[in-house]
């Protein structure tokens, strides 16, 4: 099946897997590709590598989508019937946003703002990442004005803080440090009076920074938004499941992320997420029938260098030893999910460069089976 069939049906498509696969890159394809068939698109990306940001206008952090110029494409054979418009995540600013929308009256929101815990908290929370790309999603889904919206996902170490994150993050804040430190009777004084006020101190000695007081303030003020975030993040669990949307797993056909590929494929079955499929990203395609080289035409062709001759050999052949591997690869993938094909994007010579390998990337993804045979035996050695 390719991406369009993949889609029909479907409003949100998140693009999720291993780390430096190529989550960021086919996020990008499927929004492209999707625009071009006359959707009105909303691609949210997280780190895309400086490229790829380039090839999509992107050049800045901006956390409202802006419209891709359709000339953009023209130079590739794009035709854009729908419309494309990128961002690349701010996580502190959609965190700020949220507690915004969420503040009962502007000085409570002014407070946490000014909260030096939650500057902290904002940047730098384990999942914070995370938990902002679907507060964004979530936004950009109630706004109603994307036809279809693609979420890249953070370069997590694991896949699957990206689903724990809003679980973790509500997790912390109605935990119990919240209770112990706002509890009426018992709150910052509490603690003092406990010890941990020793450590308190000894930090503000040698920080100058006055957490406990910032801590409580903190938890205090936060108290106001606290419902408002935990219904939040149940709002977005029920997107994330809706049947609208779809998971597509990136991985590569590497072993490790592979396992982890089938990995996150089983926890999303568990939870009853949607999944739309595996995409396997930089296969190395070994030919159907490899090409013997004429090791003698060879070297006349390079001009009688035999030491040239045999470092190409070389080449060769450590080329196919990987192309077997990632065909071993695929096959453990297989062997797992014996109903699934999931989509092959073969290595691309020079990675993606500019606007070309986005469309051939995307041309791919959007080829019908028989057209995206075609296309890996072009790739193929
Ligand atoms: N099919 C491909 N062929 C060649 N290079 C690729 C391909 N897909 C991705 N890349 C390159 O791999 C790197 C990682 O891709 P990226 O999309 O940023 O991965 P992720 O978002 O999963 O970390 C980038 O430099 C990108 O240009
Ligand atoms: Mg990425």
């Amino acid at each position: 099946m390719s991406i369009s069939e993949r889609m029909v049906g479907k409003r949100i498509c998140i693009c999720a897997g291993p780390g430096g696969v190529g989550k960021t890159t086919t996020a990008a394809a499927v929004a492209l590709g999707l625009a071009a068939e006359g959707r009105r698109v909303a691609l949210v990306t997280i780190d895309p590598a400086r490229r790829l940001a380039q090839s999509l206008g992107l050049e800045q952090m901006g956390n409202t989508p802006r419209l891709v110029e359709p000339a953009h494409f023209a130079g590739e054979g794009i035709e854009m019937r729908g419309e494309l418009w990128t961002m690349m995540l701010d996580p502190k600013r959609t965190f700020d946003e949220l507690i915004d929308a969420l503040a009962p009256d502007a000085p409570t929101r002014e407070a946490i703002m000014a909260n030096r815990i939650y500057q902290e908290l904002s940047s730098a929370v384990a999942g914070s990442q995370e938990f902002t790309a679907v507060a964004k999603l979530y936004e950009l889904d109630a706004s109603d004005r994307f036809d279809a919206i693609i979420l890249d996902t953070p370069p997590s170490r694991n896949a699957m803080d990206f689903l724990d994150a809003p679980d973790r993050l509500t997790g912390f804040l109605q935990g119990r440090a919240l209770k112990v430190i706002t509890a009426p009777t018992g709150g910052a004084a509490a603690i003092a009076a406990r010890g941990s006020g020793l450590i308190f101190s000894a930090l503000r000695r040698i920080t100058g920074v006055d957490l406990l007081t910032d801590l409580s303030a903190f938890f205090g003020v936060l108290g106001g938004v606290i419902d408002g975030f935990s219904e939040r993040a149940n709002a977005v669990s029920r997107l994330l499941s809706d049947p609208a949307t779809t998971f597509l797993i990136v991985t590569s056909p590497e072993p490790t992320s592979v396992e982890e590929a089938i990995f996150l494929r089983r926890r999303l079955d568990q939870a009853d997420m949607p999944v739309g499929g595996f995409v396997v990203n930089r296969v190395r395609m070994l030919a159907r029938n490899p090409p013997t080289v004429d090791e003698s035409a060879l070297t006349a062709e390079l001009d009688g260098d035999d030491r040239l001759t045999a470092r190409s050999m070389r080449a060769l052949e450590d080329l196919r030893a990987l192309a077997r591997r990632d065909a071993a690869g695929l096959r453990h993938l297989s062997s797992e999910f014996a109903d699934e094909r999931p989509i092959l994007v073969p290595q691309l010579d020079g990675g993606i460069s500019g606007v070309a390998g986005l469309v051939a990337v995307q041309r791919i993804l959007f080829a019908s089976r028989r057209a995206r045979s075609a296309l890996l035996a072009e790739h193929a050695f």
